[in-house]
């Protein structure tokens, strides 16, 4: 499951500390839902300043990368697996660009931040980041593989 490609494929979509608390979550997972994507995995954990560090790893050496993971770290994240075809890229197009000020009017960041630093969301932006991220989230039983009543007016 989660074939990049396909119909299965998956990623990674957190709900950043900032979104949870200014009350963006209903809205946020309801993009991702009336775009057509099935949620597959969906749970509010508050991580860790050392699991922020290991899901953000790849940036240690950034000069943001301690105020990233204390703005991370700093409340509950809705961490969530969307499914669907194309999912990773179109997650990211949905969500806008990584610098708020850059991110087009109608995609999330574009209509509800302002700063780099409080950008609300992160989309995992490959298919080995996904991989990796959906499995230090999620265990194997907390993802749901379902079939969508609506599936076939999807595709
Ligand atoms: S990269 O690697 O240069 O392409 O970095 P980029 O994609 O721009 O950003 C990677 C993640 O780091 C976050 N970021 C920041 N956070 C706080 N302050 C500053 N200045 C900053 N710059 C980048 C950015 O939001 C990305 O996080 P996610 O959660 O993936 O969106």
């Amino acid at each position: 499951y989660g074939a990049a490609g396909t119909q299965k494929e998956r990623t990674f979509i957190a709900i950043k500390p900032d979104g949870v608390n200014r009350g963006l979550i209903a809205d946020i997972i309801a993009r991702f839902e009336k775009k057509g994507f099935k949620l597959v995995g969906l749970k509010l954990v508050h991580p860790t300043e050392d699991f922020a560090a290991e899901h953000y790893d790849d940036l240690k050496a950034r000069p943001f990368f301690p105020a990233l993971v204390k703005y991370f770290a700093s409340g509950p994240v809705v961490a969530m697996v969307w499914e669907g075809k194309d999912v990773i890229l179109t997650g990211r197009k949905l969500i806008g660009a990584t610098n708020p000020a850059d991110a087009a009017v109608g995609t999330i960041r574009g209509d509800y931040c302002i700063i780099m630093g409080r950008n609300i969301i992160h989309g995992s932006d490959g298919a080995d980041s996904a991989k990796h991220e959906i499995s230090l989230w999620f265990k194997e039983n907390e993802i749901a593989d379902w079939e969508s009543a609506v599936h076939k007016w999807t595709y």
